[in-house]
């Protein structure tokens, strides 16, 4: 299985409105093929820190399924709104992971 988490560097000024934005997500993901699961991240020591990291975290059934995602119209149309470049105090990486295994060592 693949995780791919979408990291947002976010400033804490906008923490609520950033959050709101995925609360108030579409959801057309949740119908695409091979898809598992999505969560969204949030850092506990909000209020803190000078830059928040969150993360947008789905988990696919293989590569091509989460391919498939990116190059569906749901994917553009999720995207099609960015949020202002100042909510965010740096760009965020894309990360790809697959499991391994689990506590089962499966
Ligand atoms: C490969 C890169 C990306 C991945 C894997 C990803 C992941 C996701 C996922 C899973 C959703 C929910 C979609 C749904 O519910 O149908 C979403 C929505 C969203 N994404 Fe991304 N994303 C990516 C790129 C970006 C970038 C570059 C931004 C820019 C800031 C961004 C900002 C957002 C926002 C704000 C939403 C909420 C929907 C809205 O506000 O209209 N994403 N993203």
């Amino acid at each position: 299985m693949l995780v791919v988490t979408n990291t947002f560097y976010v400033d804490p000024a906008y923490h609520e409105e950033f959050e709101q934005r995925f609360r108030s997500r579409m959801g057309a993901v949740e119908e695409m093929d091979g898809f598992v699961r999505f969560e969204f991240h949030t850092p506990v020591d909000h209020g803190h820190i000078e830059t928040e990291t969150h993360a947008a975290v789905t988990y696919w059934e293989s590569m091509d399924a989460f391919e498939g995602w990116t190059e569906s119209e749901a994917f553009r149309e999720a995207h099609r709104n960015p949020p202002p470049e100042e909510w965010f105090t740096d760009d965020g990486p894309v990360t790809i992971h697959e499991v391994a295994f689990d506590a089962d060592g499966e």
